[in-house]
């Protein structure tokens, strides 16, 4: 025990709308096939949001679901931090229709906008909100309607991604075991162009011109994106390790960002890590941003994969290019 208060993830949940959109679905609207993209990617099928499902409505289920898991009441909750790159609208936050619709009063209610890393950046923010002393009980969530934003005449970026939503419950605690132990946040904009999305910004407002360029949509350079991907999550949880003195054997369960089978495998082959310890759902929900770890998380945790005193390595890595990492004792 320890007299400073640490962050332990209390309770998870987790959402993913009911519509499946599988690869054979896919395969009659661009030139591709259900072999193509799961050879290449390891997706079967991904989830769409329904017309009224949105990043928001998505997110208030998986928020209730983490409370009820760490038995929480929502007007306990004092900050809401909503990681999304599919915000329900430009203003306000997507945090404040949360925070609204689960009746957090007085909640502090703030966006981040880290793509696929901005779960992980916002578990960073949440601990060191708690570590502070400042709040006891921080909801972070991570929810996207990448649906809404993809360009399904792209068949080299429409195969990949899905909607979806998770939450984890911070709460303080002074237990110095099961606690989150270790985050790492880093970014490289000079990388920028990488993976974007450049319409209806302050550099191309609405227009006609956005809509006639397609700018509306998320434009990726998949193969880019793959090598530093692979390079990425490798060294990620290598530091995290080191810092935590941790050995393969310590680690229950790495929970990676849903990016594509092949660079999960080839990083964890690099690493030494036997594939039944490495989290993965991308053939059901392909790559849904910074939803992906913890929809994952959720899932371990809900299955028995992790459960109290294991140790977990969460690793992201999206645009920006942003990436990131932590370390938990459940
Ligand atoms: N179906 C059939 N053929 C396709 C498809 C498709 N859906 N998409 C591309 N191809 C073709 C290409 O046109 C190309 O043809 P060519 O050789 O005649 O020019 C060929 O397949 C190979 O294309 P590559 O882009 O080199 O294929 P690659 O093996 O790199 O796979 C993929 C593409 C799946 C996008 C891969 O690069 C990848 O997973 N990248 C990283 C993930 C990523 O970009 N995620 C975006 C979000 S960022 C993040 O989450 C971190």
């Amino acid at each position: 025990m320890t007299d400073r208060p640490g962050a332990t993830i209390a309770g998870t949940g987790s959402f993913v709308p009911e519509k499946v959109l599988a690869n054979s679905d896919l395969a009659k609207i661009v030139d591709t096939s259900d072999e193509w993209i799961t050879v290449r990617t390891g997706i079967k099928q991904r989830r769409i949001a329904s017309e009224g499902q949105t990043t928001a409505t998505m997110a208030v289920k998986a928020c209730r679901q983490a409370l009820e898991d760490a038995a929480v009441a929502a007007e306990d909750v004092q900050a809401i931090i909503c990681a999304t790159i599919t915000p329900e609208m430009p203003l306000p936050a997507t945090a404040c229709f949360i925070q609204d619709q689960l009746g957090a009063a007085g909640a502090a209610a703030f966006d981040i906008a880290a793509a696929c890393s901005g779960f992980v950046y916002g578990l960073e923010v949440g601990k060191l909100f708690i570590e502070s002393g400042r709040y006891d009980n921080v909801l972070v969530v991570g929810s996207e309607t990448l649906s809404r934003i993809t360009d399904y005449q792209d068949r080299a970026s429409c195969i990949l991604f899905g909607d979806g939503a998770g939450a984890v419950l911070l709460r303080a605690t002074n237990d110095a075991q099961r606690r989150i132990l270790y985050t790492h946040l880093e970014s490289d904009g000079q990388k920028w162009d990488m993976l974007q999305l450049p319409g209806g910004g302050s550099r191309y407002p609405m227009s006609q011109r956005v809509l006639d360029e397609r700018m509306q949509y998320m434009k990726i350079q998949g193969r880019a994106i793959y090598k530093f991907a692979v390079n990425a999550m490798q060294e990620l949880i290598a530091d995290a390790m080191k810092a935590c003195n941790l050995s393969v054997d310590d680690i229950k369960l790495i929970v990676p960002h849903q990016v594509n089978q092949r660079i999960i495998d080839s990083a964890m082959e690099k690493l030494g890590f036997p594939k039944e310890r490495v989290y993965v759902n991308i053939d059901r929900y392909g790559n849904t941003s910074s939803a992906s770890v913890p929809i994952a998380l959720d899932e371990a945790r809900r299955t028995g994969k992790i459960g109290a005193g294991d140790t977990l390595v969460m690793v992201a890595f999206g645009g920006g290019l942003t990436w990131a990492s932590a370390v938990a004792r459940l």
